[in-house]
């Protein structure tokens, strides 16, 4: 994620109804729905916030663009330590940018007063605690955390500080989520036991093997600096482009896709974080292109909530179904997926006769008499019925990372707690963790003790 190219998306804004004030239209057939809109009015020209933004790679090129657009905000500095990107910087937003390979010069900056992070994951922890240190509210991209403990520690340095932290899972500001999350709050679906949610993906780039930049090398990029903490490895430009096949940096498939599922999961079931999960899966084809690759290409996870189980499948071998979740409960059943949102009525009906038509007739007769059945019908009628008629479909443009950069500024404008901060950021990297902990265990189940914070 995201889908849309960053250039669709600049060409997106300019031909759409997607207004500068941060409107989506929700449109359900000729009915046009307005939802999600991060109010914008509070915000004076004199008020402008002032952005550095920590590690410009693809990613972060977009959530820059988000912030660019974002009335009353100005992106002041950059820093990278491969110094093309701070080329490409200039080049989408302007010479005017400061622009250096040393983050701290950023955090030195009286100026900036909120920061944006988007180095790989082994940085996360690190720069998010120093920039609220420093005095800066911090937007960084998921998963939030390396590893479990490194939560704890944002989240203590978030109460310390007073900072706010956004984290980057954007879809809990998208429309579509919060009508879903109306309609399960309503009890639309009855009682909700199974969430099944997939991602599917079948392109190199889908698996993370990125083209390697010509001149990425290490006279273009600080190869110690990229590294930080992760253990000292010769520059390998595979690692520098392709991070996320590796356990050094990264948690492949569940820190970079489950953790949004996750995230948004937590949100609509109003959950914290689960209370075990195994997972099956393996390296079955991108290992035999790129043997040096660590990752599996396939998750099949189970999580364990109080109320329902989850049930997460991803492939990085196939696209079929692509990306979506169902919350499957008593009265019917949502589908969700980036764009659309159905509702799926479900009828439940206590139909016994294929049962009842083997008994003798005298006794199907008493039974029928009994019990108020005016014959039994049919030898075989299904037990529960969908009427496709009335599915609705509520249809949204777009990622929703413009109103998720829009919902972080009107946090920090207005001192208010974002929907993603320290604690909701923990969580969905925890459930992650322990994903993997279980793959790379054997598929062994790995739980959760939410008091006393252990892992067994
Ligand atoms: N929200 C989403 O949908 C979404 C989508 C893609 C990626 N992401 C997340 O965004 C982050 C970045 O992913 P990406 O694909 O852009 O990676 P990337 O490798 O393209 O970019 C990372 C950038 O960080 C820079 N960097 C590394 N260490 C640094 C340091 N110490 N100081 C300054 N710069 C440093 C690198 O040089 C690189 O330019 C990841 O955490 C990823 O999980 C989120």
């Amino acid at each position: 994620m995201p889908r849309q190219t960053f250039m669709n998306r600049r060409e997106f804004m300019r031909n759409s109804s997607l207004s500068a004030a941060g409107a989506v239209a929700l449109t359900n057939g000729s009915k046009v729905l307005w939802a999600s809109e991060p109010g914008t009015a509070s915000m004076a020209p004199s008020d402008t916030l002032r952005v550095g933004v920590i590690g410009i790679g693809a990613r972060v090129q977009q959530d820059a663009y988000s912030f660019s657009i974002t009335p009353g905000v100005t992106l002041v500095a950059v820093a990278d330590v491969y110094q093309d990107r701070l080329t490409r910087a200039k080049e989408l937003f302007g010479e005017h940018l400061d622009t250096t390979n040393d983050y701290r010069r950023i955090l030195d900056r009286k100026d900036v007063d909120a920061v944006l992070i988007g180095t790989p994951d082994h940085w996360h922890k690190r720069l998010i605690i120093e920039a609220m240190d420093a005095g800066k509210d911090v937007y960084c991209e998921k998963p939030m955390t390396y590893k479990i403990d490194e939560g704890f520690e944002i989240i203590d340095a978030e109460k310390r500080t007073g900072k706010i932290l956004q984290i980057g899972s954007q879809w809990v500001n998208s429309p579509l989520t919060d009508l879903a999350q109306k309609w399960i709050n309503e009890g639309r679906c009855g009682d909700i036991s199974l969430v099944k949610a997939w991602e599917n993906r079948n392109t190199p780039s889908g698996a993370w093997f990125y083209p390697i930049a010509p001149d990425g090398n290490e006279q273009t990029i600080d190869w110690k600096q990229w590294l930080g903490s992760a253990p000292d490895v010769p520059f390998d430009a595979r690692r520098y482009f392709r991070w996320r096949c590796y356990w050094d940096y990264s948690g492949g498939l569940q820190t970079d896709l489950v953790v949004h599922h996750l995230n948004t999961l937590h949100y609509l079931m109003h959950e914290t974080a689960p209370r075990s999960s195994i997972t099956y899966g393996g390296s079955y084809r991108w290992k035999k292109v790129h043997p040096e690759a660590e990752v599996p290409d396939v998750v099949q996870t189970l999580f364990e909530y109080p109320n329902f189980t989850y049930n997460v499948s991803l492939t990085l071998n196939s696209s079929t179904q692509g990306f979506g979740a169902f919350f499957m409960g008593t009265k019917g059943t949502i589908q969700i997926s980036e764009t659309e949102l159905a509702f799926f009525p479900d009828q439940p009906l206590d139909d016994y006769g294929w049962v009842v038509a083997a008994w003798p007739s005298k006794m199907q007769d008493d039974f029928c008499k009994q019990n108020n059945i005016v014959g039994i019908n049919s030898p075989w009628t299904p037990g529960t019925c969908t009427a496709p008629e009335s599915v609705e479909h509520y249809n949204v443009l777009g990622d929703p990372t413009d109103l998720h950069v829009r919902a972080f500024v009107e946090c920090v404008r207005t001192r208010t707690k974002s929907k993603e901060s320290a604690v909701e950021g923990h969580n969905a990297a925890l459930g992650a963790h322990i994903a993997n902990m279980s793959y790379r265990n054997g598929s062994r189940k790995i739980t959760w003790d939410g008091q006393k914070a252990t892992v067994a």
